[in-house]
């Protein structure tokens, strides 16, 4: 028994002493570990803050409200980065939405496009454009439609469409001096309908113009509301509005198969691969739908967008005087040497120093296109960010253009600071990567003709300095439109004492 007794304590000694050991063990390899975790892992990454709002809805109601107020709907974003940050995510529309503003965010996610992000906008955009348009196509019918519309932007398109814009601005321009006041967004919008008709489809007739010009206001104006099909929504009349403009288009397209007229047009270069047998060209020629949807997304994208960058740098033009007063001088010493040409030519643009810059800090400062919507195509992360397969992260261009790391003095019309190169993906007015604005020169060049001619004709004086912007648009532009009153300089220079403005 007391053997017994014996050998039992003894196993129970070694026991305690082989689970003492191994906890010992365990301790230290643990110990080891985390040791070893502490020096080489970073900081796990943090999953954006914000508030995701109610179940369902989200935060769609803050959204909506500021679309309608006069703030704009950028004042969803400022008052969000003001209180969580670089970087903050909400729920907008049933998906969430990641806001990222720094120029290292931005590199990354636009110049990365094809592997882990795609573009995306919010489904009622896309029912109003079409589905076979450039701003909601899949990656490879994308990369089809914009290699056959990029070459459709050559400069000797370019150059002719400079010709034809000088001449509309210049005739709209001549009236301008019988009028008690002028609404610059308004002339502009038309001006620039017209020009793009003209360059896209040769479509030039006063009543068909005027009604596309309402009809593509109508699509405008649906962009950012909710998707319902009840007849008075703002969607349902855009929704018709896409209707009658496919219908205008079909008939044009009809037109043009039937006819042995020949014109030099986009839509002409992109229907002159018709009729071509081979397979290979029929699988990378466009279809009538994909036509039809692009032309008008190119509308869309160029009518608006220019129309406003105009109407922007006109008001911030009239309240810099010392600006203004710069770029008169420069226009006026081009205007000697272009006075005795029938209109101004692309190499004359190239002569506006001053006007490029002043046009590139208005784009700067009006941030037209506030932020460029991204899918992410996997779980990934940036900036230290967690971001999941499937949420929209959106590039806060807004934000990098009014950061006073970037651009000193941000709130500032100063167009010299563009005399030095800016640090890359920091002006982002048109984009990065492969999905920068396709009308980019044609925008700059539009801006730059309107100027000159308008700061060579006139003085002006902007009569509403109401900053408020435009409810329901999907670009930020100026409730009023920009309101002036002219003075001609010729009646000046004819009595060079009249009062000027
Ligand atoms: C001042 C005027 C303009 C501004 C500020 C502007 C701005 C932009 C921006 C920021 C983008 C890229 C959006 C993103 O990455 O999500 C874009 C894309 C685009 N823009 Fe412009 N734009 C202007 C004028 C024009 C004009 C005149 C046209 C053509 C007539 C045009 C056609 C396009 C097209 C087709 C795209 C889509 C490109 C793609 O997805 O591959 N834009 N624009």
């Amino acid at each position: 028994m007391q053997l017994l007794l014996n050998h039992t304590s003894r196993l129970l000694y070694w026991f305690w002493y082989i689970v003492l050991y191994l906890g010992l063990l365990y301790l230290f390899v643990r110990s080891l570990k985390m040791l070893r975790h502490n020096t080489t892992a970073k900081t796990p990454a943090k999953v954006p803050q914000g508030n995701r709002g109610l179940p369902f809805i989200g935060e769609t109601i803050h959204f909506m409200a500021a679309i309608n107020s006069n703030k704009g709907f950028y004042d969803f974003v400022k008052v969000r980065r003001l209180k969580y940050g670089n970087c903050f995510k909400t729920n907008i529309f049933g998906q969430t939405h990641v806001f990222i503003s720094s120029t290292k965010a931005a590199k990354k996610i636009l110049s990365n496009e094809t592997e882990n992000f795609t573009k995306r906008y919010i489904k009622s955009i896309a029912k109003l454009v079409g589905d076979q348009s450039l701003l909601c196509a899949s990656h490879e019918q994308h990369k089809l439609i914009r290699s056959h519309l990029t070459t459709l932007f050559t400069t000797a398109s370019l150059s002719s469409m400079v010709k034809q814009f000088d001449e509309l601005t210049v005739n709209n321009l001549s009236t301008w001096h019988q009028r008690s006041n002028v609404t610059i967004l308004h002339e502009v919008l038309k001006i620039t309908l017209k020009a793009i008709c003209k360059m896209l489809m040769n479509l030039e007739g006063e009543e068909e113009l005027e009604t596309l010009h309402k009809d593509v206001g109508l699509i405008y104006e649906a962009m950012l509301a909710f998707p319902s099909i009840l007849p008075w929504t703002r969607f349902y009349k855009g929704l018709q509005a896409r209707k009658r403009i496919m219908r205008l288009l079909d008939k044009i397209i009809e037109k043009r198969r039937k006819s042995k007229e020949k014109f030099d047009d986009f839509l002409a270069h992109l229907l002159s691969k018709d009729g071509e047998e081979s397979e290979q060209e029929n699988a990378t020629q466009l279809t009538n739908q994909e036509i039809k949807d692009n032309i008008l997304t190119m509308i869309i994208a160029g009518q608006d967008t220019t129309a406003s960058a105009i109407t922007w740098m006109i008001k911030y033009l009239d309240e810099n005087p010392d600006a203004l007063n710069q770029l008169r001088a420069e226009q006026q010493a081009l205007q000697q040497k272009v006075s005795g040409k029938a209109h101004l030519t692309l190499e004359d643009l190239n002569c506006m120093p001053y006007a490029s810059k002043v046009i590139k800090e208005s784009l700067r400062m009006a941030s037209i296109v506030p932020w460029f919507p991204r899918m992410a195509l996997h779980d990934c992360e940036i900036e230290g960010f967690t971001i999941k397969k499937g949420w929209t992260i959106n590039v806060d261009a807004k934000s990098i253009h009014f950061d006073s790391m970037i651009f000193h003095d941000p709130n500032k019309f100063i167009p010299s600071r563009f005399d030095d190169d800016s640090k890359p993906y920091s002006f982002l007015a048109f984009g990065m990567g492969g999905r920068t604005c396709l009308g980019l020169h044609l925008a700059r060049a539009m801006m730059l003709v309107f100027v000159h001619r308008l700061t060579t004709s006139y003085r002006w004086m902007v009569i509403d300095s109401d900053e408020s912007i435009e409810k329901w648009t999907l670009f930020s532009r100026l409730k009023s439109g920009c309101p002036i009153r002219v003075t001609c300089l010729e009646e000046e220079r004819k009595f060079p004492n009249a009062s000027t403005t």
